[in-house]
């Protein structure tokens, strides 16, 4: 039998009307859906009534088992002739071993497409009015993973690369390490001053936006009881939040508000 297609698909940061019509009709056409934590209800409520749906995210049984397993399982079942969705939050080539994935599939001959998603960076920043560039303030903008693959440290990030950096920074995975996060910066010569958010659960009801400096925002956080999946921006776009954080002003809704 010859394997069906796996789609990758990026499901958004949270919201679920984030997602792509494109990525909205697989999921409708799928006969296995195989997700992760961060995919909400929300999105998964689109998915075809009659597919296999099988959670491969933190507490699953997949968890503790190395990717390769999972890239199996998603080989195995396309080599079934199953049409296959491999469903990430966010956008699966954005800290979504997505890459991996593909590689995977490349080497077992499975087809593939990737559908990509709004990243956290992008949708958090802009439900939390922080442009991440803007003429006025940052030409450019970083992304990097507060949290390296092997280990849960931060060891092995060029530290005096990062804090000369004069733009906004994006941690993913952060909230863990972000005391070490924000003294490895200042340490390295980045301004203490200089204004950092963590929002948490962002592009949901839920959203709650800490603002404060890099001598703070770990703190702060800490203080506001902050837990995972949240995001820390850092750099001085992260001022225009007070006036420009719509979502938390005037609520997620629609046009009807
Ligand atoms: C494993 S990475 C996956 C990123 C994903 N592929 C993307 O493109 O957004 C998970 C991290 O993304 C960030 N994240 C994802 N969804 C988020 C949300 N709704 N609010 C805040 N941070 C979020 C957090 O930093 C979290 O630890």
């Amino acid at each position: 039998m010859r394997p069906s297609k796996v789609f990758l698909v990026g499901a958004g940061p949270g919201d679920p009307e984030l997602i792509t019509l494109k990525a909205k009709r697989v999921l409708e056409e799928a006969q296995v859906v195989i997700y992760d934590r961060l995919v909400g209800d929300g999105v998964l409520n689109l998915v075809n009534p009659d597919a296999e749906l099988i959670f491969v995210g933190k507490e699953s049984s997949f968890h503790s088992s190395p990717q390769e397993e999972i890239n199996e399982l998603i080989s195995s079942r396309a080599k079934e002739g199953r049409i296959v969705v491999r469903l990430k939050g966010g956008d699966p080539f954005i800290f979504g071993r997505g890459g991996e994935e593909a590689t995977h599939l490349f080497s077992e001959g499975v087809p593939f497409e990737v559908i990509p998603g709004i990243t956290a960076a992008s949708g958090i920043s802009a439900y939390a009015g922080i442009p991440l560039t803007d003429r006025r303030y940052s030409p450019a903008v970083t992304f990097i993973t507060g949290h390296r693959m092997k280990g849960e440290g931060i060891e092995g990030l060029n530290w005096q690369a990062l804090a000369q950096l004069n733009h906004t920074i994006v941690f993913y995975m952060g909230v863990a390490n972000l005391s070490e996060i924000t003294k490895n910066l200042i340490t390295n010569g980045r301004d203490m001053n200089t204004p950092a958010a963590v929002v948490s659960r962002g592009t949901m009801p839920e959203q709650t936006t800490i603002l404060g400096t890099l001598a703070d925002i770990s703190e702060k956080s800490k203080e506001n009881k902050i837990t995972p999946p949240a995001l820390l921006i850092i750099g001085e776009v992260v001022n225009l939040s007070v006036i420009l954080n719509w979502s938390e002003a005037y609520g997620i809704g629609g046009t009807s508000d």
